[in-house]
């Protein structure tokens, strides 16, 4: 029987290897790597390109509630079309459970609004009422049902728990296996920041950054990763912006706590001086944690190369700049403290580290495939069949080639914003093809197959 597809002459490269291979694909499944392949009804040839497992982010917002009159920029047909225009096959976005909202009703709601997806996805749960229906049967029960990773927030007055509310939350997490997923920094500190800014009239973006500094995010990365330690859960600390977190992430490591790693671009290219972009400009990079400084994205580097960090992902969260409610706000409400925070980044996150990292020699492409795809994989059960390239594996193939040289514009983006806190930004190399289980859904920069995503059937332990 012929193959559907067959890729030849591509560099193949694992979390593990990078070889020289041709790929068979059959009925959306890798079934031969290298050797002899026969017909097939579709032949891709990748001379001087890269065969990579197709990006996996796990860690984006899409359609998601936001406060009174703010409206993400995203739906699902959006996020995920700019997210395979990026390189990516999979996503995995947040289900939030608003106070006093019951945590089953919330994920069947938002689970509707996933249908018509252009790629694969799976979904986290965000609890914000940890009420005992909610931790004593609804939790648990979607746990069971493969939902295995839940999000709690120590910061936003609207979202997040106290250590009491973590704990609990924790712990029905670690009886019924899985892991928690934590936005470290401290509230407290921000509120009581922010109220010493707006009483001294600083109310530009700028202020966002100053009023969210390493220490609170140091202080609630210490405080988060010791509950984990008392209950003995897996934690999953995200968007790691600064040196003094990643220290206290490799110390707690050293005393045995189960911890997943995650840093973003933002952390990488992105600045606290970019705030003080004029004429309201710096609310396009409002995101918490807040970009740091150079020295910062020096310590985020070091943690990518050296291991300290698993994944590597967007925490794409979009808003429009233009919108009343949005980034630049009706002028009465020109506080930073009415700018919605997050950036779109789902398109940007893989070329930014491919040209940043790979193409400058600061990581290799094995490590490339584990921050991108493998590791997302592994830490959200979905591993082996997404996230490598193997026999039996799901075909999510990206096919990069190194020599596009390309400046970021938001207008040649895919998704709903309105503008890329990205702009301008010079890369060297591009997803080029995008391959979802065995379909090419994005070549020669068009999207070439319809909606076909599903929801990924993760495994238990
Ligand atoms: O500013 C950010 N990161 N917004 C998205 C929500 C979150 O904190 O992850
Ligand atoms: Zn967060
Ligand atoms: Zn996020």
């Amino acid at each position: 029987m012929p193959y559907d597809l067959v890729i030849t002459n591509g560099t193949v490269a694992t979390a593990a290897d990078v070889f020289k291979a041709d790929i068979g694909i059959h009925d959306g499944r890798i079934v031969q790597i290298g050797g002899d392949m026969g017909s097939a009804t579709r032949v891709i040839d990748a001379a001087g390109k890269y065969v990579l497992p197709g990006g996996i982010d796990s860690h984006v917002h899409i359609a998601q509630p936001s406060g009174p009159g703010i409206v993400m920029a995203d739906d699902f047909d959006s996020a995920t079309r700019a997210a395979a225009f990026g390189g990516n096959t999979t996503v995995m976005p947040f289900c939030l459970q608003e106070r006093g909202q019951s945590l089953t009703t919330a994920f069947r709601d938002y689970r509707q609004k996933a249908e018509g997806a252009h790629v694969d996805f799976g979904f986290h749960m965000i609890v914000t009422d940890p009420t005992p229906q909610v931790l004593g049967q609804e939790l648990p029960a979607l746990i069971e049902e493969g939902q295995r990773s839940v999000k709690v927030f120590m910061s936003y007055e609207a979202m997040r728990l106290d250590d009491a509310g973590i704990l609990a939350t924790m712990d029905v997490a670690r009886r019924h296996g899985a892991k928690v997923m934590v936005h470290c920094e401290n509230e407290d500190v921000i509120a009581f920041l922010a109220a010493r800014a707006a009483e001294a009239g600083d109310l530009a973006p700028r202020a966002h950054a100053t009023t969210r500094p390493v220490a609170a995010e140091r202080e609630a990365t210490h405080r988060a990763l010791t509950l984990a330690e008392v209950v003995d859960v897996p934690i999953v600390i995200v968007h790691v912006s600064n040196g003094a977190a990643i220290d206290e992430i490799a110390r707690a490591r050293a005393r045995g706590v189960n911890i997943t790693a995650e840093t973003c671009p933002q952390y990488l290219v992105l600045e606290a001086n970019d705030l003080s972009r004029e004429n309201w400009e710096g609310a396009k990079f409002v995101c918490s944690p807040p970009p740091r400084d150079t020295a910062e994205q020096k310590n985020c580097w070091l943690g990518l190369q050296s291991g300290l960090f698993d994944l590597f992902s967007s925490d794409h969260c979009p808003f429009r700049y233009d919108d009343a409610q949005g980034k630049r706000n009706p002028e009465g409400l020109r506080s930073f403290r009415h700018i919605p925070n997050g950036i779109p980044g789902i398109e940007t996150r893989l070329p930014i580290l491919f040209s940043e990292g790979v193409m400058k020699g600061r990581i290799d492409l094995t490590r490339f495939v584990a921050l991108t795809s493998t590791n997302h994989a592994r830490a959200y059960d979905m591993y082996p069949q997404k996230g490598t390239i193997a026999i039996g594996a799901d075909a999510d193939i990206t096919i990069w080639d190194p020599q596009i040289r390309r400046t970021i514009k938001h207008s040649d983006l895919h998704d709903a914003s309105d503008y890329s806190p990205y702009e301008g930004f010079e890369v060297t190399g591009w997803p080029e093809t995008v391959i979802l289980r065995g379909v090419p859904i994005v070549e020669g920069g068009m999207m070439t197959a319809k909606a076909i995503g599903t929801e990924v059937l993760r495994r238990g332990a």
